[in-house]
């Protein structure tokens, strides 16, 4: 009997089933063996994962016609270029055609290079998304986005690809560090506070569950954020109109992750941070304050580190780098109230320099 919970992503190429909860994988075997019979399958994978919950993928190899491991290196190292260029000669010479099967089996870095592999390949081919972090499972793995990162910028090459299905296995998510737990609970409470407050209060009472990697507590919350940012991609595939709130906590936040080189920061922290600034802007333009301290000292229970001393010349010229910056400047997505979205606008350049003047003068060692 299956236990877990399913969604649905519709796009313009069709429906994207979405599974969630504790053994989802072995759930999505009966879908997966009508999609991969007499085909081959790739997983591309790293080491590191494989070794952690490897024997997870069985019962999904075993439907395949013949199954494939394409290793990658840990975390953001797999977007290299090189990484793409290899995978995509491994493939080749496997003998992969235009009806292979690719699938992802990691977290967002794995998931990211892989969606670009397999959407470039032979001009695309199918892939799904096996997300093991909980930021891949709530965020990075539903919506197509794809991308691979440059010497020069990070996401700098990418493309739209959708996986014919998703797979958030929240067993998986029993070995994930804290601190990467922490980082993916900061996208959960970023949708929260955009579309759905009621998720603010259960991250909020089952916050030490959530934390330790509780499959029975995460189960619930990863249903919501992933079908929250699921109804948002939909109804808007490519980024130009509601997509962009999903931005919230964005702009400052890749601001601070590339200033301190990718390195200091989990890519939730770094929006952690960007959205406590995006709601003291969102005060000083009439969000009610009451509610945004509501969120505030949620993102701190939920927990930030010191940021180290960091000038603010070195972050200004950070978001002026920004993909997302435009000719006329960027944009700050800002909530209107607890649960009713917000919208894009800018802010002065003496208001913003203000601003995070004293923002980091709070934050930064
Ligand atoms: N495509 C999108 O829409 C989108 C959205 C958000 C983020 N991203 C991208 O996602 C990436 C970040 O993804 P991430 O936060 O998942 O980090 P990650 O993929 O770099 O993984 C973080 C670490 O967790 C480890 N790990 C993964 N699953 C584990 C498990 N179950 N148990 C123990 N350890 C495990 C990994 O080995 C790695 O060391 C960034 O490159 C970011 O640009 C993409
Ligand atoms: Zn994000």
């Amino acid at each position: 009997v299956p236990h877990s919970t399913q969604l649905a992503l519709r796009h313009p190429g069709g429906v994207t089933p979405i599974l969630v909860g504790p053994g989802a994988l072995a759930d999505a075997a009966g879908e997966l063996s009508t999609i991969l019979s007499g085909r081959r399958l790739f997983t591309v994978s790293s080491e590191r994962l494989l070794d952690l919950h490897g024997s997870a993928l069985g019962p999904v190899e075993a439907v395949a016609h013949q199954a494939y491991r394409l290793i990658v290196p840990d975390g953001e190292e797999a977007k290299r270029p090189e990484v793409a260029a290899r995978l995509w000669s491994e493939m080749a010479r496997a003998g992969a055609k235009r009806d292979s099967c690719l699938a992802a089996f990691g977290g967002g870095s794995v998931g990211d290079v892989s969606g670009f592999v397999a959407g470039a390949f032979a001009r695309g081919i199918e892939w799904f998304q096996l997300p093991t972090t909980l930021l891949a499972q709530v965020d990075a793995s539903i919506g197509g986005k794809t991308a691979i990162d440059l010497p020069e910028a990070k996401n700098a090459v990418g493309l739209f690809h959708q996986p014919a299905l998703v797979v958030c296995d929240t067993a998986l998510l029993s070995t994930l560090p804290a601190r990467q737990l922490r980082s993916g609970l900061f996208e959960v409470l970023k949708v929260a506070a955009l579309f759905e407050p009621e998720l603010l209060a259960t991250v909020e009472a089952k916050l030490d569950r959530l934390v330790g990697g509780d499959a029975e507590a995460l189960s619930p919350v990863v249903t919501a954020a992933a079908r929250l940012k699921a109804r948002v991609v939909e109804g808007d595939l490519t980024d130009r109109g509601e997509r962009r709130l999903l931005n919230f906590g964005h702009t400052l936040g890749h601001a601070l992750e590339a200033a301190l080189d990718y390195r200091h920061l989990t890519h939730g922290e770094a929006v952690g941070f960007g959205m406590l600034f995006a709601l003291r802007l969102a005060v000083r333009r009439g969000m009610d304050e009451v509610e945004a301290e509501c969120v505030s000292r949620l993102i701190d229970r939920v927990g930030l580190p010191v940021l180290p001393p960091l000038a603010i010349e070195t972050v200004l010229s950070a978001m002026a780098r920004d993909k997302k910056a435009r000719e006329s400047g960027l944009d700050w997505v800002l909530p209107a109230g607890l649960g009713r979205g917000g919208g894009a606008t800018t802010v002065p350049a003496d208001e913003l320099a203000k601003e995070l003047e004293a923002f980091l003068a709070s934050h930064c060692e």
